[in-house]
């Protein structure tokens, strides 16, 4: 078994997802947001402050290459603009099979409102944010994704158990 890639906006359930479904499979769970602060020793949005977003997107990229090596089958989780990067995208194809959660912009906007820890998302309206992020990114997760899944109206528990009968 190759690794389960979930990719998706924020705020789509990857990371909830992803820890639901590495339980039901017995494998680890790992995201690429929680292993770049534990190597930067630094919040994202600290990163995003003090080095910029480009800084950033390389460790992201960094990071893709790490995984690579790892021989052992793992859910992974990863950041939401991710996907945007050709070069990222070929690694999620190395890397196994890309689960695409897509939601709502309703939905996103009910879990995403009041978020501080997403740079990205702060200041001006949410949802027209949302909406004109989700137009510039759409292609970009098409693109890389394997298999497309809906989160709106489903568990967690549901969304891991749909992604179970792919794999
Ligand atoms: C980002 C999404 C975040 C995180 C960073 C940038 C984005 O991850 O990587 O704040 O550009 O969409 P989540 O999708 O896990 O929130």
């Amino acid at each position: 078994m190759k690794h389960i890639i979930l990719i998706g906006f924020m705020g789509a359930g990857k990371s909830s997802v992803g820890k639901e479904l590495a339980a039901l499979l017995g494998i680890p769970f790992t995201d690429t947001d929680d292993i770049i602060e534990e190597q930067a020793q630094m919040k994202i949005a600290h990163i995003f402050q003090e080095y910029g977003e480009d800084y950033f997107r390389d460790l992201e990229t960094l990071t893709l290459r790490q995984l690579l090596a790892v021989r052992q089958p793992m859910v992974v989780a990863v950041g939401g603009g991710l996907p945007l990067r050709a070069e990222n995208r070929d690694y999620l194809r190395q890397l196994g099979t890309v689960f695409y959660l897509l939601a709502e912009t309703d939905t996103l906007i009910k879990r995403l409102s009041g978020d501080q820890q997403r740079p990205i998302l702060q200041g001006g309206g949410l949802r027209e944010k949302i909406t004109q992020l989700m137009a510039d990114r759409g292609g970009a997760y098409d693109e890389a994704a394997d298999i497309k899944l809906t989160t709106d109206d489903k568990s967690c528990r549901q969304i891991a158990e749909e992604i179970k009968t792919y794999v």
